[in-house]
């Protein structure tokens, strides 16, 4: 028997071409009055008409676009500052997962006497009296469905994931037509950072048979669907099946969550500002390549799911695999090394530590990875 699982999702989850309207429907009659939605300027000529129809059914509607990029606490704390002023009855998150985080997070702590410094203390629980929807822009994170939000801690200079079940939404809405305005450089590197939320999970510590179905079928889907999505973003059928792996990668955040490709990315994004889906897409083949020997045949497996022919052996099968993504990422023309990023060598040991930091991660990771295996995977992507 393998370990214990428990799997939070949201109460309601939709899917769908169009299923945005089925968004506001159900809030229209969820007897919510007043919504604090959240979310960024690129996106609002194209729900504009919904946020028209809530106003009109009577409800008081706030609309924030406030959070450009990774948020900050300081940015969490402004944010929630003016959420509690207008006290609302339900926080709607509509963007990628810098506005998803931030909201879960917001609708989780306004109106609500337990602080964020005494939960990531470990004093209080969260105890979330708010409603909370979810409505992802991006193909990426899988923030809609999953318990973690992630946010940068100017007093520490690293990443903090805040994760707790009260982060999952009460109902999160996947609209593949909220995706088709996305540029083809974001397409991209969100995608990828979804296809390694599912390889992560799927050749992982913590895998389980539940997640593994949803890992591979992400795979699958991503692996099979991103070129075109990304080289024509009006692909409608592209973009849903994008939609739908990135769905399943956000659904194994919780229960399995992300290893050593993520934990050596998150220096990238705190020091250098590095977009997580870049930084991630970077390392993942140098990450595969050092994981290799403890997981041959999951990621042989990984391989079959995004296309390649069967090598005869898994490592064969495998390595195919990884030089498939190598050239995913170099037709996406993401940056595929340190020095592509302008990160020099002489940055990495500080990189590795800061790393090693993640064990919250690195533990679930196939392979131990110490020290020296840290600086020895970012040499080797210098
Ligand atoms: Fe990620």
């Amino acid at each position: 028997m393998g370990p214990i699982i428990s799997i939070y999702n949201p109460s309601k989850l939709v899917f769908g071409a169009d299923s945005f309207s089925s968004f506001v429907a159900d809030i229209i009659t969820s007897g919510a009055k007043r919504i604090f939605i959240l979310t960024v300027s690129e996106i609002l000529e194209q729900v504009e008409s919904g946020f028209a129809q809530i106003r009109n059914s009577g409800c008081e509607v706030a609309v924030n676009t406030d959070i450009r990029q990774e948020p900050s606490f300081d940015d969490y704390k402004k944010l929630l500052a003016k959420v509690d002023q207008f006290n609302p009855d339900a926080v709607v998150g509509i963007g990628g997962g810098s506005v998803l985080d931030a909201a879960k997070l917001i609708a989780a702590t306004t109106g609500n006497e337990v602080k964020i410094e005494e939960f990531l203390k470990g004093n209080k629980k969260l105890n979330r009296n708010t409603q909370l929807i979810c409505l992802p822009t991006t193909s990426g994170t899988g923030s809609e469905v999953s318990p973690n939000a992630i946010f940068f801690d100017p007093e520490t200079g690293g990443k903090v994931g805040v994760i707790d079940p009260q982060l999952v939404p009460d109902a999160a809405y996947i609209d593949p037509m909220l995706t088709i305005s996305v540029p083809p450089a974001v397409t991209a590197s969100t995608g990828l950072d979804a296809l390694t939320h599912c390889i992560e999970a799927y050749a992982n510590r913590l895998a389980n048979p539940i997640n593994d179905l949803l890992a591979f079928e992400g795979i699958r889907l991503i692996g099979q669907n991103l070129k075109t999505a990304f080289e024509n973003g009006n692909d409608v059928k592209a973009r849903e099946k994008v939609a739908l792996g990135s769905m399943y990668g956000g659904m194994c955040l919780g229960p399995v969550n992300t290893g050593a490709v993520h934990a050596l990315a998150y220096p990238l994004g705190s020091n250098y500002k590095i977009a997580h889906g870049v930084s991630n897409a970077m390392l993942l083949p140098f990450v595969l390549e050092y994981n290799l020997e403890a997981a041959e045949e999951k990621y042989a497996n990984v391989a079959l799911a995004l296309g390649v022919d069967d090598e005869g052996n898994d490592k064969e099968t495998a390595l195919a695999g990884i030089q498939l993504i190598r050239e995913m990422i170099r037709d996406f023309k993401i940056p595929g090394s340190l020095s592509d990023l302008n990160i020099g060598e002489n940055e990495i040991e500080e990189m590795a530590h800061s790393a090693l930091k993640i064990q919250r991660l690195l533990k679930n990771n196939v392979r131990e990875v110490k020290l020296q295996d840290a600086i020895d995977i970012y040499t080797k992507a210098k």
